[in-house]
């Protein structure tokens, strides 16, 4: 509630520049309420009409939204297109085969670029070499890569010949990694010899080796390895495969495969309130669409603009803003393969100038680390720096605080260039909640409002509408293009995680609190109101990092909260019963670490505890359940003054204060 009264407290208003909004794709907030009101006259007719303007067919569909197995919905399911030609081909045909898709800067700062005549034979080539291989339509490919071209050319490829990519960020474990390659059942792995990062080389083949010999993985008939560094790497000739030699005598053209708008273009598997991730399954042409319109709408891309998103491909905002959107709408972006603070914390503004960036986007626990960095050191402070070359920003993967909010808008953008907080998730595929940077009078810490066509709603327990000023559960009304489709391998999951019956089960369950102002409507999302953590913009689950916990010898029991912290948003924190009496002192130290090495490798250190904390119990009612409740406040390190008369065990609070 305190979160909900700061973001209402909130005056500051920031109206769109007058010639931002001039040029842009929707200027003024008429023009969005006409989209909006078109959506709302004509649901059918408004998707209908972008579908056909944003996308190539190869043949056109006759109907837009089929609600028959709701909710399983399907758009323009008889429609065929491929999603890389309409990234690629469609450019050559229109004049801009030698414009600069990609400006791709190594960690260590070398510079390569590649055009779009460029990216469409290696994508064709790679597709050619796949198809080699055997790899046809359906089958699934994961994709376990560094921040690269060839990472953006192996998704395109898989999209090329129909087949359907599962990229797993290079920041999990081989545990991680063997139970998405099982649970996709992929037929082939794409991976590197190495990553770079911060000036470290960090492996990937041999954790793609490691991942397969847990075993289970017989699906998996070839590992095809870019050679990033030539480190050393276990190889199994005929087995694994070089990309370049894949590639090597494969022609520079390749028929795209038509696929029906409904194709599976790719599973992202994600963090929800269970302890296994679930596969989130995307559509080609509405997930295309949306990333195409959104690029337009919310970055109102421009042909000369130089768009950099630095988000990870194997995350969704490197799938939809970075290997999707911008290649859809033919535009010039920057892939950055390292940190944000190598060699120092000024990397980003460093590069910002000497690519002449256009448009912004990363996350608010990357401005909150570099405001730190900027204070303590003037040298790489972002007044060092020549970012004139900026017109927009944009926020992505948690809230903004207004604080970073105003930093970010003052410093980075000369209080000149509008900032668009994008609310949005891995299932949504696309931006839904955000300002549109020609339209929206901006308020800090606010994602504003939805765009057109999307139906954001705040309700209660039962499904039933809050007014505006009272927080509740976020929920989208209508099925819109870029929703999931389902849960790969599970869609009773997708029903119930999604549209679950206590709502009528025709609401989409966002897994988010949010509340509109009073006055202007505006959303502010104040949290997840499911077991989901938010750190550094990673999203975990609670029962994810317990489920590993316990998988140790070690550890009977394990409860994992969340509590905020400064820089990365918020911060694990587990409470740990060991099978052995309570550690303490040194001993507890050490086994803390352990414990966080057992993490790091059975899901990956992004998810390692920073804080663990043992008892000889957790607190529980006398039913036996855990008071999570009361683990969240200890784990803030408030008093408990509510009521614990309903605990068993009040004498092990008092344990659990003392956190290594
Ligand atoms: C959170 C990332 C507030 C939210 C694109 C959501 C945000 C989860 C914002 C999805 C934002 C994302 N303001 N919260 N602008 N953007 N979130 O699937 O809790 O990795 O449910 O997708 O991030 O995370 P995911």
């Amino acid at each position: 509630m305190a979160n909900i009264e700061t973001f209402a407290q909130e005056t500051r208003i920031f109206p769109p520049p007058a010639a931002f909004a001039k040029t842009a794709a929707i200027s003024g907030m008429d023009a969005y309420n006409a989209l909006c009101a078109e959506a709302n006259s004509d649901y059918d007719g408004f998707w209908g009409r972008l579908a056909r303007e944003q996308l190539t067919w190869h043949k056109p569909f006759t109907k837009v939204l089929d609600e028959t197995d709701a909710p399983f919905y399907k758009w323009f399911e008889d429609g065929l297109l491929n999603v890389s030609y309409n990234c690629l081909d469609v450019h050559l045909q229109n004049g801009n085969a030698d414009k600069v898709a990609i400006v791709f800067e190594s960690d260590g700062g070398d510079v390569v670029k590649v055009t779009y005549q460029q990216l469409y034979e290696k994508v064709c080539r790679f597709a050619n070499g796949l198809k080699s291989l055997g790899i046809k339509k359906g089958d699934r490919v994961v994709i376990y890569m560094p921040m690269s071209v060839e990472g953006v050319v192996a998704m395109q490829a898989c999209a090329r010949i129909g087949a359907t990519h599962s990229v797993v960020f290079g920041g999990f474990s081989a545990k991680s990694l063997q139970e998405r390659i099982i649970d996709a059942g992929a037929v082939a792995v794409i991976t590197s010899d190495e990553q770079v990062r911060g000036g470290k080389r960090l492996p990937l083949k041999s954790i793609v080796d490691e991942a397969l010999a847990l075993g289970g993985c017989d699906c998996i008939k070839n590992v095809i390895v870019y050679q990033r560094t030539g480190g050393n790497v276990t190889f199994n000739p005929g087995f694994d495969l070089w990309m370049h030699e894949l590639v090597a005598n494969q022609a520079a053209d390749c028929e795209p495969e038509w696929v029906s708008a409904e194709h599976p273009l790719f599973i992202l598997y994600t963090s929800g309130s269970t302890g296994t991730p679930k596969g989130v399954q995307h559509s080609s042409a509405g997930y295309l669409l949306w990333a195409a319109l959104t690029m337009k709408w919310t970055f109102d891309i421009k042909p000369d603009d130089v768009y950099w998103c630095t988000a990870d491909i194997g995350w969704i905002t490197g799938h939809t803003y970075i290997a999707y959107g911008p290649t859809a709408v033919g535009a010039t972006q920057i892939i950055f393969e390292g940190i944000p603070t190598f060699p120092n914390a000024g990397r980003f503004w460093d590069m910002i100038q000497r690519h002449k960036a256009t448009i912004f986007y990363t996350a608010p626990t990357a401005i909150r680390s570099l405001i730190k960095a900027a204070d303590a050191d003037e040298k790489i402070h972002p007044s060092q720096y020549d970012l004139t070359s900026l017109r927009l920003l944009g926020s992505v993967g948690e809230p903004i605080n207004p604080e970073a909010w105003m930093w970010y808008h003052k410093h980075i953008g000369a209080e000149r260039c509008p900032i668009v907080d994008t609310f949005w998730q891995t299932e949504t595929g696309g931006h839904m909640i955000t300002p549109l940077p020609g339209a929206t009078p901006l308020v800090p810490g606010s994602c504003t409002l939805p765009l057109p066509g999307i139906q954001a709603a705040i309700v209660d327990e039962t499904g039933h509408d809050l007014p505006n000023g009272q927080g509740g559960i976020l929920v989208v009304k209508r099925p819109w293009p870029a929703m999931v489709r389902t849960i790969w391998n599970n869609p009773e999951r997708f029903k119930s995680t999604y549209f679950p019956p206590e709502f009528g089960g025709n609401l989409y369950l966002a897994g988010d609190g949010a509340v509109r102002n009073k006055d202007t409507g505006y959303f502010t999302i104040t949290g997840r109101i499911d077991d989901v953590l938010n750190v550094s913009g990673h999203r975990m689950g609670t029962m994810e990092i317990e489920s590993a916990l316990v998988a140790n010898p070690m550890v009977a029991e394990a409860a994992v909260v969340g509590r905020p912290d400064d820089t990365t948003g918020e911060a694990i924190c587990a409470f740990v019963v060991l099978k052995r009496s309570r550690p303490t002192g040194d001993e507890a130290k050490q086994i803390a670490k352990e414990l966080r090495d057992w993490v790091a490798k059975e899901i990956g250190p992004i998810a390692k505890p920073k804080e663990i904390r043992f008892g000889d119990n957790l607190p529980k009612t006398r039913s036996g359940k855990i008071m999570r409740r009361l683990l969240r406040i200890l784990a803030k390190g408030e008093e408990i003054t509510q009521d614990i008369s309903t605990l068993e065990n009040p004498g092990i609070l008092d344990q659990l204060k003392e956190a290594q």
